[in-house]
């Protein structure tokens, strides 16, 4: 059976890259819903109707569970994805604050977002129950979904957008970068060279991939030890341990297929900073 991950977009592949690193042996559908993308700056009720379209489809896939790999999504739809489909394990990533707060050491700490996951109250609750010393601030930053899309990490525009954005804040007083949208892993050079040296940039993928691992093996429903090990991303061109779908409709062919690996070679530099 296959794991389902799905995002409005390539930001997904974050989710993707690291489960394919904690989890070798499994098959994965990708999913980005690029007619509907961005997620960020829509409705709560036309993104509910979007994942909800999603999740039927990975659960037509013959999904053993599905990850919602947008921190957007998963503020707005997870609770009643998991209310409507309730033999359908449904794993949503988060902003990854609780662990940036215990680990700022009194320094603030800078949640970059999606404008929608900053005013849902998920995100708002979050904070409010593990700031108690008041350090966390939130940022939307829409545009680097755009960015992201067309293929631009790294560009004069960029620095210059994240630049403008940042400089409402003393950046000095920060110890904390929270990537709290899936796109924004793709920014992690730019991001670096923008706030204070040491700062330590955190997001949700690995608590949610370790999340992912303990529902399926509650279930004994891991895949077997002995399967074949897809560890190494370039093997999916032969179709090994992923199949991408934008939208519903799979790719298969070459150059598409290749772009798809030239993301996850973008991500694993992102991911050695
Ligand atoms: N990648 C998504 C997230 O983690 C959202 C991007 C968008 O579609 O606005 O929030």
């Amino acid at each position: 059976m296959n794991i389902g991950i799905f995002d409005s977009g390539i930001g997904g592949m974050t989710l993707l890259h690291q489960a394919m690193l904690m989890m070798p042996r499994e098959k994965f559908i990708f999913y980005a819903d690029t007619d509907h993308v961005p997620y960020g700056t829509k409705s709560r009720e036309q993104v509910i109707s979007y994942v909800d379209a999603v999740i039927r489809f990975m659960a037509e896939q013959d999904c053993k569970a599905v990850v919602i790999a947008c921190n957007t999504a998963t503020a707005v739809a997870a609770e009643q994805m998991r209310a409507k489909y309730a033999d359908l394990p449904i794993i949503g990533i988060e902003p990854a604050v609780k662990p940036a707060v215990e680990e700022s050491d009194g320094k603030r700490v800078m949640v970059v977002a999606t404008p929608l996951t900053v005013h849902e109250k998920k995100l708002q609750n979050l904070v409010e129950r593990v700031d108690d010393a008041h350090l966390v601030d939130l940022l939307e930053l829409p545009r680097l979904v755009e960015f992201a899309e067309r293929g631009e990490f790294v560009s004069d525009e960029v620095t210059r957008y994240l630049k403008n954005k940042l400089s409402a804040y003393p950046l000095e007083k920060y110890g904390e970068l929270v990537l709290g949208c899936t796109h924004f892993n793709f920014f992690k050079d730019t991001f670096q060279k923008l706030m204070p040296s040491g700062t330590h940039m955190i997001d949700g993928s690995q608590g949610t991939v370790r999340q992912l691992m303990r529902i399926l093996e509650a279930k004994g429903a891991l895949a077997d030890k002995e399967g074949n090990m897809c560890r190494d991303w370039e093997r999916n061109k032969n179709d090994i341990c992923v199949r991408y779908f934008v939208s519903g409709r799979e790719i298969l062919d070459a150059d598409r297929l290749n772009m798809f690996n030239d993301l996850h070679q973008r991500l694993e530099k992102m991911r050695c900073l």
